[in-house]
């Protein structure tokens, strides 16, 4: 499963107007810090360097995306939170770039990736069921299905993430789009406490009494400290019913008709469909339907326009959530990728077809590139309109006012003499749909964008809006030295 690809590879697309780091200092340069934080630590937390034989170095660095890896000059997995503030502490006072990882899904270059100390935090693991507060607590170190394995014995769940491998943090701090968005809002609606190593080293609880920090955590990013724990609400969790479906583009007419009809009468809170359109192999679209109902099965006759229509393969069944989430198969790890964001209003039949048009026309346009293929895929999110109902003022989004749909393109490639046709791509395709959902009449002109999904040069005021002047205080305030501009991201 895990590719030790990035070696070389991924520090040759990190370019220095995107990390703090913008020298020509070589990884070597930072041992001298590898070594303070070496000797700093206590014996819950290890440093490894290049080179290590058990394989803890090559994973600490290790990305779903290569283009999401650097040869760092160190792995530090901090034991304790005092080993965190300690770390940090090291990192402020010599100026290291550096970088926190989660689960390491980032998509952009340098985001969780450096040539500084890598910070991995997967010792941080415990999945606690507060049985009687209705909440969990959850280490910062954890995927999503590692949370959601802890908690299905226990019939009690949380709002995170859909796909499996995606970590908490990365996730919580950004915003957090949930199977159960529908119904309780996003991950940043449903946390009740943060474990923070601020960026001084101070240790802090941080709960809706502290208004600024409480405010910047939720939506964020890792501007604002070290996150070590999350307590995140919990809520009594069934059997679901879901899967995917994947169909033939002979369909296409029908599915995108269905899903428009489906999107437009929003007819239960529990029930979600997220249509993909992505290229096979021999250069087809495949129309893929991730399908999922929160409980052990749906009311008759809901999702009767989508069965009608024949579908290759389904995995649509009942199941335990942690099942559900395992079952969804996604593109491997190990490519060259990008992620981009795409809010709309609404997915109309219309706007399903040019997505549908696009994705035949790049792929015709770029499946030379490579052999194999690129792999292509327009996914689309749907919520219901009061998806946004469930939580208020929170870093992201800057506005609840109109419940903007997040859409986002995922290509992947191999070869880094694609990069440029990719991305130029991947740009000129989120500008066809925009333009057409404009044409439309729809008014996306301040569309918040999904930091989580935002490629790397999307401006912070096109995903944070009015709240940029707000954070960027905040973030004086609380870091003066700028600290955490030694981590990629995004930057207050
Ligand atoms: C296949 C796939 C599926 C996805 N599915 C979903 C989904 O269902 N819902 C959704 O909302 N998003 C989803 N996303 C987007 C996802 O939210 C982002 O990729 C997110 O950054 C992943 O978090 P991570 O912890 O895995 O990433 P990482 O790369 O580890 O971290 C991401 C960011 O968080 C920071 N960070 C990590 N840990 C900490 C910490 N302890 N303290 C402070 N900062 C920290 C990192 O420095 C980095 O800036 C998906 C992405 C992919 C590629
Ligand atoms: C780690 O350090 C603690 C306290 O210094 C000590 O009690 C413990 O035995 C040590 N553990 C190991 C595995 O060395
Ligand atoms: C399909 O997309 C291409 C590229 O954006 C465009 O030139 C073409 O007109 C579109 N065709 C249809 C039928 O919309
Ligand atoms: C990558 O692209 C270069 C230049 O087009 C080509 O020479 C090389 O063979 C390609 N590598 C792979 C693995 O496709
Ligand atoms: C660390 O930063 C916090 C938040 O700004 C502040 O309250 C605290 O006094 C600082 N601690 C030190 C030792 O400077």
């Amino acid at each position: 499963m895990l590719t030790f690809t990035y070696l070389g590879a991924g520090l040759a697309v990190l370019t220095g107007a995107l990390l703090a780091d913008c020298s020509q200092a070589s990884s070597a340069d930072y041992l001298p810090t590898c070594n303070a934080i070496a000797h700093a630590v206590s014996n819950v937390s290890s440093v490894y360097y290049p080179g290590d034989s058990s394989g803890h170095y090559a994973e600490d660095n290790e990305h779903w995306g290569v283009t999401s890896s650097a040869a760092s000059a160190c792995s530090v997995e901090p034991g304790s939170v005092t080993d965190v503030s300690k770390i940090l502490q090291i990192i402020a006072s010599t100026k290291t770039p550096f970088a926190v990882k989660g689960g390491g899904h980032a998509t952009n270059p340098g985001f969780s990736s450096t040539r500084g100390v890598q910070i991995a935090m997967k010792r941080f693991s415990q999945v606690v069921n507060n049985a009687a507060a209705g909440t969990v607590d959850i280490g910062a170190g954890l995927l999503w299905d590692e949370v959601y394995s802890a908690l299905d014995g226990m019939g009690r769940n949380v709002i995170g993430g859909r796909i499996h491998g995606v970590g908490v943090a990365g996730v919580t701090l950004g915003g957090g789009y949930s199977w159960k968005t529908n119904q309780y809002g996003l991950a940043v609606d449903n946390v009740v406490s943060y474990n923070l190593v601020l960026p001084n080293g101070t240790v802090a609880t941080v709960t809706s009494a502290d208004a600024d920090l409480w405010f910047a955590l939720r939506g964020g990013g890792n501007n604002f400290g070290i996150v070590t724990r999350f307590e995140l609400k919990s809520y009594p969790q069934t059997d679901v019913w879901g899967g995917e479906a994947f169909y033939s583009s002979q369909y296409a007419d029908r599915l995108n008709a269905a899903a428009a009809k489906f999107f437009e009468t929003a007819p239960d809170e529990k029930a979600t469909v997220l249509p993909s359109y992505s290229n096979t192999p021999t250069g087809d679209i495949a129309i893929g339907l991730l399908i999922f109902y929160d409980g052990p099965s749906p009311p008759p006759g809901l999702f009767d326009d989508f069965f009608a229509i024949p579908s290759e393969v389904s995995s649509v069944q009942t199941q335990s959530y942690s099942s559900f989430i395992k079952s969804i198969t996604y593109q491997p790890d190990g490519s060259r990728m990008r992620l981009i964001s795409l809010p709309v209003i609404q997915w109309t039949d219309s706007l399903l077809q040019v997505v549908h048009n696009e994705s035949k026309y790049w792929t015709a346009r770029l499946t030379s590139l490579e052999n194999p293929p690129p792999s292509l895929s327009w996914q689309l999110e749907n919520m219901v309109p009061t998806y946004l109902s469930h939580g208020d003022n929170s870093a992201w989004p800057p506005s609840r006012a109109q419940p903007f749909l997040p859409g986002t393109l995922l290509f992947l490639w191999a070869n880094q003499s694609s990069d440029s046709a990719m991305l130029d791509a991947i740009h000129r395709s989120v500008a066809t749909i925009s333009a057409a959902a404009r044409a439309e009449g729809q008014d996306i002109a301040d569309a918040w964008k999904y930091p989580n999904y935002a490629i790397e040069d999307t401006p912070l005021q096109e995903m944070y809006g009015g709240n940029v002047a707000r954070l960027s205080a905040i973030h004086a305030r609380v870091d003066p030295h700028n600290v955490m501009g030694l981590a990629g991201g995004f930057k207050f």
